[in-house]
């Protein structure tokens, strides 16, 4: 199973370079089959571009109706707020701790403000809070947290993930493998949308068409596109008009077709902002209706994004069981796992066994124990083989948190974490195997 992830910062109001560019491609995506995907609002990240307070939590809910509204479904992926899981802060912590100082020196957006400081005669890091600096770690706790495989970005992200990558690398080296080596995905079919100037849309550039712009105000938007001067009647050429850009981004081969036989013949420019504008209505009214409902009921929002948050916890807290364990941060009443893993120098250098087995009385259990014979944990009887394998199973999939009902408790002077982690050892040990 594929994990696919991605976040988007919250700290603007959805624009159609946003949809065309990774809204509309992810929720596409999402329905590949053999993918498990990720999808969630980085309202931590929006923090370093913003200081205000009503703009991250606008922002926050727009973009969570803007992605419910253009299809996906919160039953199919996880869905969540990045703030809604505090084991990515804490994740980041950990992995601030592994991070060369240099490597952030390296980053291109720190790197940018460094630049712009240094050219206007002041202070390098003039304006810079630590956490412009730091947002690489904070994006790759979002990243290892779910130990995804695929990430799919934007080309000014790349660095982001390959800093991911180092990260998860130096962290594994020093601790075991914990950590799957993300890669970037940068979808070269995707096209970049021109805004109203013919510049690239962007926010920076405040050239924007906001996606659900209501039908009036979408209108007045297009049929202010920059186009050139060409009278009615003249031939028009589509190479490098933004309008026919953002035409070609929602039509058909067949519709885009026709527009460039329409230029051909010397369509006036007003005619072809109709055209743009009906095709785009076409394409978002249903969505816009959506988005609406939405922003209508932000307590549904709310409710929705819990959810995806308790998918994403059901993940999130055990595997920073075993990531708290690795380093170190463990119960002191586990004093023999200390020694032991010393002794094993990384938790994954012995390879746990599980046993299931059936007592005198009939009752079926099954109990798991350190490659030395250590007893981690027994289970207690249960009537049905079936059920008996089911909660095991599940134990090994999800760790102890997975299991909440069924009453296990590690063996005496052992700790949950200390089984979670022999629980992951042996997850990898047969994924490899
Ligand atoms: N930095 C990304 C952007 O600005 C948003 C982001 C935050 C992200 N965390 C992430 C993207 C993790 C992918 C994976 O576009």
């Amino acid at each position: 199973m594929q994990r696919i992830l991605t976040g988007i910062t919250t700290s603007g109001t959805p624009h159609l370079g946003n949809y065309v560019g990774a809204v509309r491609p992810a929720v596409r995506a999402s329905t590949q089959p053999g993918t498990q995907s990720f999808y969630f609002l980085a309202d931590y990240h929006a923090l370093i571009k913003t200081g205000d307070p009503a703009r991250v939590q606008r922002a926050t809910l727009e973009i969570a109706a803007t992605w419910l509204a253009a299809g996906l479904d919160p039953q199919r992926v996880v869905f969540y707020r990045q703030s809604d899981v505090p084991e990515i802060p804490e994740l980041t912590w950990l992995l601030t701790c592994v991070c060369g100082k240099g490597l952030l020196n390296r980053a291109h957006a720190y790197k940018a403000a460094v630049d712009k400081n240094t050219a206007a005669g002041t202070e390098p890091d003039d304006g810079v809070t630590a956490g412009l600096f730091m947002y690489p770690v904070l994006m790759a706790a979002d990243i290892l947290m779910f130990n995804a495989h695929r990430v799919p970005v934007g080309r000014d992200q790349i660095q982001h993930i390959e800093m991911a990558r180092d990260l998860a690398a130096s962290f594994n080296h020093q601790y075991g493998e914990q950590f799957t080596l993300p890669e970037a995905v940068v979808d070269e079919q995707v096209a970049t949308l021109p805004g109203l100037d013919g510049r690239k849309m962007s926010k920076s550039y405040d050239n924007t068409i906001p996606l659900f712009a209501p039908r009036e105000q979408l209108r007045k938007l297009v049929m202010g596109l920059l186009t050139d001067s060409r009278a009615p009647g003249e031939p028009k050429d589509p190479e490098g008009s933004a309008l026919f850009q953002v035409y070609q981004a929602f039509a058909t081969a067949e519709e885009t077709q026709a527009l460039r036989q329409a230029y051909a013949q010397g369509i006036a420019w007003g005619d072809a902002k109709g055209l743009l504008f009906e095709r785009l209505d076409r394409e978002i009214a249903p969505m816009r209706e959506a988005y609406e409902h939405h922003m209508a009921h932000p307590e549904t929002v709310e409710a929705i994004l819990r959810q995806g948050a308790e998918k994403a916890r059901a993940l999130a807290t055990p595997l920073m069981g075993r990531v708290r364990h690795a380093v170190g941060l463990r119960s002191l009443a586990a004093a023999g796992a200390a020694a032991a893993d010393t002794a094993a120098k990384t938790p994954k250098a012995a390879v746990p066994l599980v046993k299931q087995y059936r007592e005198s009385d009939g009752r079926f259990h099954f109990k798991l124990t350190e490659a030395n014979g250590t007893l981690l944990l027994q289970s207690p009887g249960f009537d049905a083989p079936k059920a008996c394998a089911a909660v095991l199973a599940a134990l090994q999939a999800g760790g102890l948190a997975a299991v909440p009902e069924a009453g296990l408790q590690p063996a005496d002077g052992v700790s949950a974490e200390r089984v979670d982690a022999a629980l992951h050892a042996w997850r990898e040990h047969h994924a490899r195997a």
